[in-house]
């Protein structure tokens, strides 16, 4: 199908990156078998969603509640952290990806938030694509942070209560300067949004599909895509 006989394409689609633990066990393999295939489907991923005329790509890498899973799965976790992003350093240089990290900061070790800032910093003024890897996310986390730091802001007066409104609450949460999700896309046949992206996607349109993240393709993404462009996006208004 050409591009214009699609409809509207969503501009920022956010992913929840889920299954690689299943893709594992299935195979009889440690569960960090299965972080490091969803390793290079982000890869192969992140490479399509231009041309596919996505601009925003959010993915969820770890949540505020993956704190909870064993020692070594959070140290395999970390450690795959660092090597993609030491890889998407080199990679980068040269492209024109802006790369950003929502999440707290305070919980990640030291030398991971120096590459995470570094990465930040190194691609602060790139425009062609925005790369955003939500680490240490959790949508109640991060509406929590950004409440009290406006809370400080309106305790020192630099704020009145008054002027707290939906785009002070945004430029505060670790998002700020992003569009909201259009698109938010689930895999591993879950039905749940495990407190992603909370604020942003409150009106963003939703996709479930059975394939686990290791096995979800280009292919399955352009067809999602594709669907998108089909719904009819109300925010509110009648049926037209
Ligand atoms: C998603 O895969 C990756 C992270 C949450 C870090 P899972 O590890 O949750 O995989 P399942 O859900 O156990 O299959
Ligand atoms: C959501 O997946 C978090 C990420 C993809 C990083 P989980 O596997 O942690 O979510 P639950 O536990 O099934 O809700
Ligand atoms: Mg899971």
């Amino acid at each position: 199908m050409p591009k214009d006989a699609i409809g509207k394409r969503a501009e920022h689609v956010a992913i929840i990156m889920d299954g690689n633990g299943r893709w594992a066990k299935r195979r009889g393999l440690p569960r960090l078998a299965g972080h490091k295939r969803g390793v290079e489907t982000v890869r192969r991923i992140v490479e399509a969603c231009p041309d596919l005329g996505v601009k925003y790509l959010t993915l969820f890498a770890f949540s505020t509640e993956n704190w909870k899973r064993s020692d070594d799965e959070i140290a395999g976790l970390m450690q795959l952290f660092r090597n993609y992003m030491a890889r998407e350093a080199e990679r980068l240089i040269g492209s024109d990806v802006r790369l950003r990290f929502l999440g707290a900061r305070d919980g990640l070790p030291d030398d991971i938030i120096r590459m995470m800032e570094d990465l930040e910093g190194r691609t602060e003024d790139r425009t062609k694509f925005s790369l955003n890897i939500a680490l240490n996310h959790g949508g109640r986390d991060e509406i929590t942070r950004a409440t009290r730091r406006i809370a400080q802001k309106v305790a020192s007066g630099e704020l009145k209560a008054e002027e707290i409104t939906e785009d002070v609450m945004s430029a505060h949460l670790d998002s700020a300067g992003l569009p909201d999700p259009d698109l938010v896309i689930r895999t591993s046949g879950e039905y749940r949004i495990s407190n992603f992206l909370l604020w942003q996607a409150a009106y963003a349109e939703y996709e479930f599909v059975d394939a686990l993240w290791p096995d979800f393709s280009e292919a399955m993404l352009s067809d999602i895509l594709n669907r998108f462009g089909t719904r009819e996006r109300r925010f509110g208004t009648a049926v037209g």
